[in-house]
């Protein structure tokens, strides 16, 4: 492994309650920690339904993991209370209080050696900005305003050139797998995404793991669940990301439960853009350099 090269172990949707097979969460605290991460992130829905004793479990597993490496996690759709202010009527604070309670940040930013890390909100619940015709989608999609993607640009931009750029949000970008997209207006979405510098989008929501581009642009790491609600019947994945000098490496970890652990499976790379190229005006013309 190069001096350069950042690893992350990307979950998502660990959906504490009812659903969260208990015998991948044990396996994963003994195997993340082998794996020397350079971070961890959880992207979204630590919860079923943002219940106390839900994101305390998450919390404790999270404590542990951060006891050896540095983590970040996002809200997820089920670890927002939206009832408690329908389409943002009564304020946004009350949706996100008790999430709040346990993971400080709604928008943490987490620097690493060789990378930064920003978390975006795409969970607003019943909210104007999430709503479309499909009454299934009521609560359940999310959407990434500008002021989010902008922000994120600027964290980007503000940051050591040398850096790998990592957003996290919770909303899967692409459709993957079973061909639902996360995200309402996902092509203005796309654009944005694409102009905040990102070398790689880690997301979740879709319960059916990922590895993908927007437009040859940025890698997205789409990754699975570890609670029962699997897309058919498949097997719970989450991704190793590896980003070095030239690219973005997306490793599929698959969950055989007759073994009750992990195994490597596909692996996806990606070339990464790098930083943006800047023009100067010089005499004979403009040079890129
Ligand atoms: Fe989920
Ligand atoms: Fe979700």
């Amino acid at each position: 492994m190069s001096v350069g090269t950042v690893t992350i172990a990307h979950l998502s949707d660990l959906h504490f309650g009812g659903f969260a097979d208990l015998n991948q969460i044990e396996a994963l605290e003994e195997f993340l920690p082998t794996l020397n991460t350079t971070a961890i992130v959880v992207s979204g829905d630590l919860s079923q339904r943002a219940r106390h004793g839900e994101f305390q479990a998450a919390h404790v597993f999270l404590y542990r993991m951060k006891m050896k490496t540095p983590t970040l996690v996002v809200p997820g759709n089920h670890d927002i209370e939206w009832w408690k202010s329908p389409l943002g009527l009564l304020g946004e604070k009350q949706k996100y209080a008790k999430y709040l309670r346990y993971y400080p940040e709604l928008r943490p930013v987490l620097e690493v050696p060789g990378a930064i890390l920003a978390g975006a909100v795409s969970s607003y619940g019943v909210a104007f900005g999430s709503l479309t015709w499909n009454i299934r989608d009521v609560a359940v999609k999310g959407h990434l305003p500008r002021s989010e993607t902008r922000r994120v640009q600027k964290i980007f931009e503000g940051a050591p050139p040398g850096l790998a750029r990592v957003m996290v949000v919770h909303h899967n970008v692409l459709a993957g797998g079973t061909g639902r997209m996360g995200l309402v207006r996902w092509r203005s979405a796309h654009k944005r995404l694409l102009a905040t510098g990102a070398d790689v989008i880690l997301c979740g929501h879709d319960h059916y793991e990922g590895a993908g581009q927007i437009e040859g642009g940025v890698a997205v790491s789409t990754s699975g669940t570890h609670s029962y609600r699997q897309r058919g019947g498949r097997p719970s994945v989450f991704n190793l990301v590896t980003i070095d000098e030239q690219s973005v490496h997306i490793q599929h970890y698959r969950w055989v439960s007759e073994q009750r652990h992990f195994i490597p499976s596909d692996k996806v790379s990606f070339g990464r853009k790098g930083a943006p190229k800047v023009a100067v005006s010089v005499a004979g013309g403009d040079q890129g350099l």
